[in-house]
């Protein structure tokens, strides 16, 4: 990936330039590309909202960028100097006259700038911009024309088709740039660095050697100001149909033939399109769902969902969801992958812990390995970023005894150079018409093919022991089960010492 600014002009359309994701994660990330001189010198963004000044604006993404940037307040001379790219254009978006408005604003003469049409606003609105783009011509010229659109795409495998349809009726494919972030977070991407650059772990990355994946993607915090959005989704649609099968993918993947957007993305949908489809009649031996009830959270006392503001008393919805995944081929056939997320946890920690076989033969003295734990891969994704391979070693001195210990990779002490925050890496990658990053349409509906028995299981069967679990734990017990009828268990993420030392197992 080239790491320089494109040297054309970009005009970055925002729709949505007032709202919450322009607000806190945008605004932010364009600001510090800004800052590290990663836009072109024309670089212009054009906020679009039903109610909009430059003043409001620049105040609005201002106060984004204090409050979520990694770098903080910006000084008052970088802001105005990064204010005079800002303009604005105050539009209804389902009045399609206005996008006439919009084309002249953008100008004719600007044909062979980049145009990154950012569609920051709810998915009922897409077929209004994605038509109005369309029906005003701008959505010309593939190669450097660009709509970008966030999560949630769709409810369910049918609306996605809906939405998909719409945007691919105005844009070709190659236009569409469908973010999910966590393919943004430095750890996410080393994951593919770590597997196909060293020649160490391939040969033993297959289930000759590997017993199961674990994948848990744990939040402390609750459901928050987001009521009305998250009681039309849940766990399940909110992270495992995204970031969870995406983190799965890039760790059951096929080796790419060359870094390149469609190889990976190709080589990713082979693994969706692997996954063992579940019964409908066997989901509860599959998939275990669950809602936090009130508890402890860091010696404060938290609401349950049903008492959050905005949600239903009698909510159904799920803030928990674990999921078994069997990937028939030739490298997975019976390794299963686990698949773990939950709102109001007992920790904030997201990772990936590759457990491999036990030696087939233990030649030593069964008094020396009372401590004994399998050998463990652990990609750290957040909020340790690194990775600790976990494995036996001799305690120093007699008797002969065996203790698992730690061999650690930190990003932080290896290198000097801060992360970029994932909204920085992504755009920057669709600033230069890099997709890699980005989920194809395919791939996107392969995720929703594959949780739909769920997804119609649990909502037509309320759950009926929610809430099931307390804030501040890590999840129902059901989840204990489903990995426990297979004899293993989750990893408690916190149970990781630097020196390894206890059970790691509950
Ligand atoms: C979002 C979900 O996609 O990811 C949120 O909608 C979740 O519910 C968030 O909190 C987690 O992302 P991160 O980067 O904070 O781990």
């Amino acid at each position: 990936m080239e790491n320089k600014p494109p040297s054309q002009t970009t005009q970055f359309i925002l729709f949505g330039a007032m709202g919450d994701l322009a607000w806190r994660l945008v605004g932010p990330a364009l600001f510090n590309l800004y800052l590290d001189g990663q836009l072109s010198p024309g670089f212009r963004v054009l906020g679009v909202d039903r109610e909009v000044t430059v003043d409001a604006l620049s105040a609005r993404l201002r106060d984004g960028v204090r409050q979520f940037s990694r770098r903080g307040a910006p000084s008052a001379e970088q802001w105005d100097r990064f204010c005079t790219a800002l303009d604005v254009l105050a539009m209804d978006l389902q009045d399609s006259a206005s996008y006439t408005t919009l084309a002249n604003r953008l100008g004719d003469g600007q044909s062979d700038a980049i145009r990154v049409f950012y569609l920051a606003i709810p998915p009922g609105l897409f077929d209004a911009v994605a038509g109005g783009l369309a029906a005003a011509g701008l959505n010309g010229n593939e190669s450097r024309t660009r709509i970008v659109v966030e999560k949630p795409l769709g409810h369910d495998l049918a609306s996605f088709r809906a939405i998909d349809r719409t945007l691919r009726e105005h844009f070709a494919e190659c236009q569409i740039y469908r973010m999910d972030h966590f393919l943004g977070k430095e750890t996410v991407q080393n994951i593919l660095a770590l597997r196909f650059a060293n020649p160490i772990f391939e040969p033993i990355w297959n289930r000759r050697y590997i017993d199961h994946v674990t994948i848990t993607v744990a939040e402390k915090i609750g459901v928050g100001h987001r009521a009305g959005y998250y009681e039309r989704a849940g766990a399940l649609r909110d992270m495992v149909q995204n970031h969870l099968l995406q983190l799965m993918c890039l760790v059951a993947m096929e080796p790419p033939v060359a870094y390149d957007a469609d190889d990976i993305r190709n080589k990713k949908l082979d693994v969706l399109r692997a996954c063992r489809s579940i019964p409908v009649d066997q989901v509860s031996a599959f998939a275990v769902r669950g809602q936090y009830a009130s508890g402890w959270i860091e010696g404060q006392q938290t609401a349950g969902y049903r008492d959050e503001p905005g949600i239903a008393p009698d909510s159904n919805v799920e803030t928990y969801a674990a999921v078994k995944l069997l990937v028939d081929n030739w490298r997975w056939q019976d390794v299963p992958f686990y698949l773990r997320t939950g709102k109001c946890l007992a920790d904030a920690v997201s990772e990936i812990s590759i457990r491999f076989r036990d030696v087939p033969h233990n030649a030593f003295p069964a008094v020396s390995g009372v401590n004994s734990q399998p050998v463990r891969l652990v990609i750290q994704i957040q909020p340790q970023e690194g990775i600790i391979l976990k494995f036996m070693a001799k305690e120093p001195g007699s008797p002969l005894r065996l203790r698992p210990v730690d061999m650690r990779f930190a990003y932080g002490e290896a290198f000097s150079r801060p992360s970029p925050a994932a909204y920085e890496t992504l755009l920057h990658d669709l600033l230069l018409g890099d997709a890699t990053l980005f989920m194809r349409s395919d791939q996107v509906q392969a995720a929703w093919q594959l949780l739909m028995p769920i997804i119609e299981t649990w909502q037509a069967n309320p759950a009926p022991d929610f809430p099931n679990y307390p804030a501040g734990s890590w999840g129902p017990e059901a989840a204990e089960r489903l990995v426990a009828r297979d004899g293993r268990a989750w990893l408690t993420p916190s149970q990781w010492h630097p020196r390894g030392a206890a059970s790691d197992e509950h």
